[in-house]
């Protein structure tokens, strides 16, 4: 799977101006994805495998250990371990360097994301419909179409990858790697709302209307974003400068969200 950004209309400034802002997002990405990454290593992976599941409660969850759930334990545990792999799969698929001096292991690193981001949405889809965790019915729903649509992109990555289709191929991995990225940008949109509004709309339960909005909004605004993206970078360059311009805001809001997750949601737990 690729994550290659470059461009296939021939430079000008403004295609200049797209390229940097969209590189600028990516590390802003890269570096909340980081933070999420030690989270789920430091706090995750050490209590998982030392098998104190009941030390996941330490924070906040909807169902973390339950006593007596063997089924529900373990598959939390292996949710929480692929997600792990998953979140450091997509971040080398970020790192320039990656893409342009080890271009195996971007492709390792490609199927590897692809195949975690699809077990975690199998799994994730157990969880809320059998084990029951969630807290709305909207954000079960919402949830579970994020996970739909990692299993349809996913499929349809691998499936224009096998044909040799590389640019249909590379669309279909950024959709992919958005909706995956789903949960990510539920937290730290919660925080970047959170720290701009004071949490209006934010309520007990998740049951408010930020909350509502948000459980779609989380994947479907990236998605909007990206398809944006995919346009302006074959329209005008007053499209393109646009889209620089909203990339630009976009890394500010991401790095503003990573840098609260961290602070509030990750830190103090590790
Ligand atoms: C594809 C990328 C995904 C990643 C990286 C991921 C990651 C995680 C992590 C780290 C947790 C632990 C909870 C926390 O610390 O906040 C978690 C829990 C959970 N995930 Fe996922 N997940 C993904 C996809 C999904 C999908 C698609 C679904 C549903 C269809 C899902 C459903 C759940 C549920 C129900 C929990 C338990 C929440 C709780 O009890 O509080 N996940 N996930």
């Amino acid at each position: 799977m690729s994550l290659n950004v470059q461009s296939p209309v021939p430079p000008d400034q403004s295609n200049k101006q797209l390229s940097y802002a969209v590189r600028g997002w990516f590390a802003a990405t890269a570096l909340g994805q980081l933070a999420f990454l030690t989270f789920i290593l430091f706090f995750y992976y050490q209590l998982t495998l030392s098998g104190d599941y009941a030390g996941w409660n330490a924070k906040p969850l909807i169902t973390g250990y339950v006593k007596g759930d063997v089924a529900g334990n373990r598959n939390f545990a292996i949710h929480v371990m692929l997600a792990g792999v998953m979140t450091l799969a997509g971040l080398l698929q970020l790192v320039p360097t990656v893409r342009s001096h080890w271009p195996k292991l971007h492709r390792w690193s490609g199927r590897t994301f692809l195949i975690m981001a699809m077990a975690l949405s199998l799994g994730g889809l157990w969880l809320v419909w059998v084990r029951g965790s969630y807290l709305t019915l909207t954000g079960a729903i919402a949830i579970s179409i994020d996970g739909l649509l990692i299993l349809a992109f996913g499929f349809m990555a691998w499936r224009t990858a096998r044909r040799r289709e590389f640019v249909a191929h590379r669309r279909w991995a950024l959709r992919t790697f958005m909706v995956a990225s789903g949960v990510w940008f539920m937290r730290i949109g919660y925080i970047a709302w959170g720290i701009a509004t004071g949490g209006l709309g934010i309520e007990k339960g998740m049951a408010g209307p930020f909350d509502l909005f948000w459980a779609f909004a989380t994947y479907l605004l990236p998605l909007t974003v990206l398809e944006l993206y995919l346009r302006a970078e074959r329209s005008t360059p007053m499209a393109k400068q646009a889209m620089a311009g909203g990339l630009w805001l976009a890394a500010i809001v991401t790095l503003v969200g990573s840098a609260g997750a961290w602070a509030l949601m990750w830190w103090p737990f590790i």
